[in-house]
């Protein structure tokens, strides 16, 4: 049973989507053992709640600075012993000793189709914006290893998506949502679980 720890920021469409494929089986050999937010109002940690999935959130703001708080956060990571960590929606730059600790065991989604509208300054709705200020006709989506740079792990599967006329980056995100990110970061934690992504070791 692989054992895996979710960070969320926000509202947890994704963490629902895992969620939902444990329950549907579309996910086998997997178990959620934390959902961790570093927002307290994120709605993910009421699905959390909802589901008895265990969760807590470790807010900056409790820690008098940036090392502080990604201590507490490493540590809350580490007390669930997970063995596969996916950032789902989370928008926090994870620590370099936190990558190291676990590098091929950390996977993260992001709504475009990488290289394009990624890295810096590139999440949420923004990316949705930039992809339309630029007139792109396909977006997508990418689940991706998590390295020391912004959305520069190798890549693991990726899903694209029509842009339509008309579209609003709230329409575009919602789109992109439901027909790629529900369906490819479920997917790669089924690969995980199943042997089928080769995890914790180098290919
Ligand atoms: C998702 O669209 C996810 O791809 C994006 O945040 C949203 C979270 O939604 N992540 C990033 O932009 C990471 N750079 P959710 O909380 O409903 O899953």
């Amino acid at each position: 049973m692989l054992k895996i720890c979710v960070l969320v920021s926000g509202g947890g469409t994704n963490l629902q989507a895992i969620i939902d494929g444990i329950s549907n089986k579309t996910i086998t050999n997997a178990e959620i053992v934390g959902v961790i937010s570093n927002n307290r109002n994120a709605f993910a940690l009421e699905r959390a709640k909802k589901h008895g999935i265990f969760s807590v959130c470790v807010s900056p703001k409790d820690y008098e600075n940036r090392e502080l708080f990604y201590q507490a956060l490493m540590k809350a990571v580490d007390e669930r012993e997970p063995d596969f960590i996916v950032l789902a929606g989370f928008l926090v730059a994870i620590p370099a000793p936190m990558v190291e600790k676990y590098r091929r065991r950390m996977i993260n989604i992001h709504p475009s189709l990488i290289p394009s509208f990624c890295g810096t300054g590139y999440y949420g709705l923004k990316v949705h914006e930039a992809a339309l200020a630029r007139g792109v006709k396909v977006t997508g989506a990418t689940v991706h290893f998590v390295d020391e740079g912004t959305d520069t792990g190798e890549i693991i599967l990726q899903k694209a998506v029509e842009v339509q006329q008309g579209d609003t980056p709230e329409v575009l995100q919602r789109r992109v949502m439901e027909e790629a990110e529900w369906k490819i970061l479920p997917q790669a934690i089924e690969m995980a679980a199943n042997g089928t992504l080769k995890i914790g070791e180098e290919r």
